[in-house]
C-alpha cells in the first residue's frame, strides 16, 4: 500500500477530546491486517539497514507498532511507560505538557550502552513526549538512531524541539 491508501486508514474526529481539536484514530489501522503488514514495512523501511537492537514504544499507543517493529526488524522490544508502571530500577525524566508535565520512565537495565536505539511512537504533535523519549535513552547511554512516526503534525513544529535529526514520519498533516 503506498502512503495515500495507508492514510484512508486514519480516521478524522471533529472536535475530540475537545472541541477545535480533529483527532486522528488509528483504529481502522489496527483493524486490517494488510493495513498493518504494510504500515509496519513503511515504519521500518529508513531503518532496515542501520543495526537497530531495540526498538522502543512509548505508552500506551506506541505500544502497538512499536512490537510489531521489533519483529520486523528482528530487534528487542522495551516499553517506555508512564510514571509508577515499571518494577525495578527506573530512570525518569520529566516532561512539559500544555498545562501542567507528565513524566516517562523505562527499566534502567532494559538498554545498555552498546544498544542501537529507534524510538516509535504513534504521533508527533508538540514533541514534548520525544524529545522526553530521546532524554531518557541518552540517560542509559544508548545510541538513538532515529525516531519512527505514524502521524506527523506538522503545523505544531515538534520535530524542532528533537535534538536527533533523524525524524520519519509516514503521514504529515
Ligand atoms: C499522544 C500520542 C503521543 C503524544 C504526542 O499520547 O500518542 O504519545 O500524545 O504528543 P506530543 O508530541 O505533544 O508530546 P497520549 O499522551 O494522548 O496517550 P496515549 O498514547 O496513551 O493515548
Ligand atoms: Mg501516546
Amino acid at each position: 500500500m503506498n502512503n495515500t491508501t495507508l492514510s484512508k486508514f486514519i480516521k478524522d474526529i471533529p472536535n475530540f477530546p475537545k472541541e477545535g481539536i480533529v483527532f486522528k484514530d488509528i483504529s481502522p489501522l489496527l483493524a486490517s491486517k494488510e493495513a498493518r503488514e504494510s504500515m509496519t514495512q513503511s515504519l521500518i523501511a529508513p531503518y532496515k539497514d542501520k543495526n537497530i537492537d531495540v526498538v522502543i514504544g512509548i505508552e500506551s499507543r506506541g505500544f502497538l507498532f512499536g512490537m510489531l517493529m521489533a519483529d520486523a526488524l528482528n530487534a528487542k522490544f522495551v516499553m517506555m511507560r508512564k510514571p509508577g508502571k515499571l518494577p525495578g530500577e527506573i530512570i525518569s525524566q520529566e516532561y512539559q505538557l500544555e498545562y501542567g508535565t507528565d513524566t516517562l520512565e523505562i527499566q534502567k537495565d532494559s538498554l545498555s550502552s552498546r544498544d542501537n536505539v529507534l524510538i516509535h511512537d504513534d504521533v508527533l504533535a508538540t514533541g514534548g513526549t520525544a524529545a522526553a523519549a530521546l532524554s531518557l535513552v541518552e540517560q542509559t547511554g544508548a545510541t538513538t538512531v532515529g525516531y519512527s512516526f505514524i502521524i506527523e503534525l506538522d503545523f505544531l513544529k515538534g520535530k524542532d524541539l528533537l535534538k536527533n535529526p533523524n525524524v520519519h514520519s509516514i503521514l504529515h498533516y
